[in-house]
């Protein structure tokens, strides 16, 4: 393995940590790119001597400039995670979601790197495809800042690919869990928050009538896919879904976590938030024919990972 780092920008994350730490598992060099707004230094094995955190933003050109400079990959995760964020904050999110890309893409041609993968989101589809598992070529019809930045991040990503020879894999998620992802803001990831709560018998809010699908993907399942996407000897053109052509309602996913800890906390209900997607299943089609895939990850084993021994 050579020793130049792979950069993963968002490293401090819940998904770029897990990534951190399979990479340096597997004899890789790290360099992180992470501004620390979601991101968490405890997240970090501190201290591993073939790890590098540098604290700075994918918004600054000149600092992403210098920190791709002696890399060999790129895995650009930094983003504001949080689609409701981006309703309320367009410009800020704007700037670390589609500038941060736009960097990245122009340091890479500068300094002729190659391998960048990315995240995307199902979000891109908007409401398109609901009812059904959405495949890769579904209309897109972003609902939100977050999904247009995470659109236009793709189209310019294959404009690089086409002009100036980047190979970049470009994955939409669906909705990814596990341990690590941060529970704190009421913008979090459903599942960090209904498990976080549930557990400490604290009140839990539903937005809507809890009928929204999400397709939940384990952190773990996702991870094996991207390493493979780093070491693949090439890359085909075109977004692959990752998510695995499941969808579990919200009031499902109470009662699983009721049946885990034996109770729920009391579940308040408020209004749909706006540009919520209502159903969201994906094709895993194209991700099959493209990577292997581990037998995934049980729903009861995920959330079980999150609430401990009941
Ligand atoms: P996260 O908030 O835990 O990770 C994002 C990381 O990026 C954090 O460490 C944050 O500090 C960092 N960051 C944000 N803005 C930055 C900036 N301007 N400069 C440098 N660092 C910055 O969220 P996550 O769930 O790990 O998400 C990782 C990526 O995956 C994001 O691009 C997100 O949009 C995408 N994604 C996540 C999901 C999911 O379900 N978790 C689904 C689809 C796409
Ligand atoms: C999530 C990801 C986003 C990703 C997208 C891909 C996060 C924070 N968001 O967005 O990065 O691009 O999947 O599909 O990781 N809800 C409640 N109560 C709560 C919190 C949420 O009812 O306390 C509801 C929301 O209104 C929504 C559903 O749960 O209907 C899922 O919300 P959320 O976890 O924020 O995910 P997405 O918006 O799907």
């Amino acid at each position: 393995m050579s020793d130049l780092p792979v950069l993963v920008t968002g490293g401090a994350g819940f998904i770029g940590s897990h990534l951190v730490d399979a990479l340096l598992a597997r004899g890789y060099s790290v360099r992180v790119l992470d501004n620390l707004s979601s991101g968490k230094l405890d997240n970090l094995p501190f201290g591993h001597s073939r790890l590098e955190l540098i604290e700075g933003n994918v918004a600054d050109a000149a600092q992403v400039r210098e920190v791709v400079a002696g890399c060999k990959a790129v895995v650009h995760l930094a983003a504001v995670a949080s689609v409701q964020a981006s309703v309320i904050d367009p410009v800020g999110t704007h700037r670390s979601n589609f500038i941060g890309t736009l960097n990245v893409c122009e340091a890479m041609r500068e300094q002729g790197l190659r391998r960048v993968l990315f995240a995307s989101s199902a979000a891109v589809y908007g409401n398109d495809g609901e009812g059904e598992a959405i495949d890769e070529d579904t209309p897109k019809t972003p609902l939100t800042p977050y999904a247009a930045d995470k659109l236009a991040s793709e189209h310019y990503l294959d404009f690089y690919r086409r002009q100036h020879g980047l190979e970049p894999a470009i994955f939409r998620f669906f909705n990814i869990y596990g341990p690590r992802q941060d529970p704190s803001s009421p913008y979090s990831g459903v599942i960090s928050i209904f498990t976080e709560r549930a557990a400490k018998g604290l009140p839990i809010t539903l937005f809507g009538d809890g009928e929204q699908t999400r397709d939940f993907v384990y952190i773990a399942d996702l991870i094996g896919i991207l390493l493979q996407a780093l070491e693949a000897p090439q890359i085909l053109p075109g977004a692959v879904n990752v998510g695995l052509n499941r969808s579990l309602s919200l009031n499902r996913l109470l009662e699983e976590i009721s049946a885990l800890l034996g109770s729920l906390p009391e579940v308040r209900r408020d209004a749909a938030r706006p540009g919520d997607i209502r159903h969201s299943q994906a094709s895993d089609r194209r991700l099959r024919q493209r990577y292997r895939l581990p037998e995934p990850t049980p729903m009861a084993a995920g959330l079980a990972s999150l609430l401990g021994p009941a």
